[in-house]
């Protein structure tokens, strides 16, 4: 056979060998046989110098021809399967947005928090600044600038958890009151913030106590803020709560940081006032603490008492929670009990 007559026979046959693979990895494996420095048509090429002059050119021209067909068809098939495996991809990885989605599960704020943020919304809209303070509280804080000196007998009912000998997990949110009121400049306005947080005390867990609980703790101090406007505040509080028929009452009671102190209840949202025994048939329901921020108190953060005052108060949003709910259990809130939470479920 003529070397003309091979250099066909290669070019049918590699061009036959390309057109029926469809693996993209074989492809290759075919470019290399076919045109590698092994393959037929270097050894057809080498085979040149027995031609005659004539020839010679000839056969190289056709030689190089083939090379080229081939090398393209090659390419060719390359490309050719590349897109092929690229559309079956594609082909998979198709989306069907018609199809019904997958209902996630949304979570939503613990019943505690959803007071907590009701009240901050409350009171952000009365002009109120958030200040939230450290869970863990110097002793000073704590007491002593709150008018608690250490041998004060009211520290027994918060006794707390120390962390060092004058720093503890804080038993109330009132430390805030100390904390705000030092750095006020009353050139600017009234200072009037709450302050919402968890608290702790060394209490034995039941019913109605928890070693660790909230409070949103209230202060407003300015020049002509009296008990009155207290009293009006803590309406708009139980009233956006609890509902527009429930009344406010204070009664005398004693805190070390306010004088007058006193205790604020709301008509018993179950009967209304008529007498039960949610409200242990009083009418009413203890809510809070409050009173009139004491001298003292002022003169120890910097705050000239005979120039400005106004009131603080300390409400319990778990205490909220639980008139509001009728849950008659504190720890209920802190079991994490998905059944129990959801009832609280804000979407409905
Ligand atoms: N801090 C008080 C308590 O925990 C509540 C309170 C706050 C009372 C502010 C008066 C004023 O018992």
């Amino acid at each position: 056979m003529g070397l003309r007559e091979k250099l066909e026979e290669l070019r049918q046959q590699g061009i036959q060998e390309i057109n029926k693979t469809e693996d993209l990895n074989k492809v290759n494996d075919i470019r290399v046989k076919m045109l590698g420095k092994k393959g037929p048509l270097t050894a057809v090429l080498r085979g040149m110098k027995d031609l005659s002059k004539e020839e010679r050119p000839k056969v190289g021209k056709f030689a190089n021809e083939i090379r080229d067909e081939l090398t393209k068809a090659i390419e060719d098939k390359k490309a050719e399967l590349t897109a092929a495996r690229l559309n079956e991809k594609l082909a998979e990885e198709t989306i069907d947005v018609t199809l019904p989605g997958k209902p996630t599960v949304q979570g939503q704020p613990h019943v505690i928090q959803q007071i907590i943020d009701q009240l901050v919304d409350l009171f952000v809209g009365m002009g109120y600044e958030v200040a939230v303070g450290d869970e863990v509280e110097q002793e000073e804080y704590n007491f002593e600038r709150l008018n608690l000196p250490k041998d004060h007998p009211a520290r027994d009912m918060q006794d707390t958890f120390y962390v060092t000998p004058s720093v503890l997990m804080r038993t109330q949110t009132s430390p805030m009151q100390a904390r705000m009121m030092e750095k006020h400049d009353f050139s600017k306005g009234p200072l009037k913030m709450i302050s919402p947080g968890k608290v702790y005390r060394r209490d034995t867990d039941d019913a109605t106590h928890s070693h660790q609980f909230h409070q949103v703790e209230g202060l407003v101090l300015g020049e002509h803020i009296t008990m009155a406007d207290l009293k009006g505040t803590l309406e708009v509080v139980a009233k956006t709560l609890f509902g527009d028929q429930l009344e406010v009452r204070l009664r005398p009671s004693y805190f070390p940081f306010t004088e007058p102190s006193v205790e604020a209840d709301i008509t018993c949202f179950s009967c209304l006032g008529k007498g039960c025994a949610i409200c242990k048939h009083t009418g009413w329901l203890e809510v809070l603490g409050a009173g009139m921020v004491h001298p003292n108190v002022l003169k120890m953060s910097g705050v000239d008492p005979d120039v400005y005052g106004g009131f603080a108060f300390g409400l319990g949003p778990d205490r909220f929670a639980m008139i509001k709910y009728g849950v008659e259990d504190i720890r209920d809130f802190y079991q994490n009990d998905v059944r129990f939470l959801n009832q609280f479920n804000q979407k409905g």
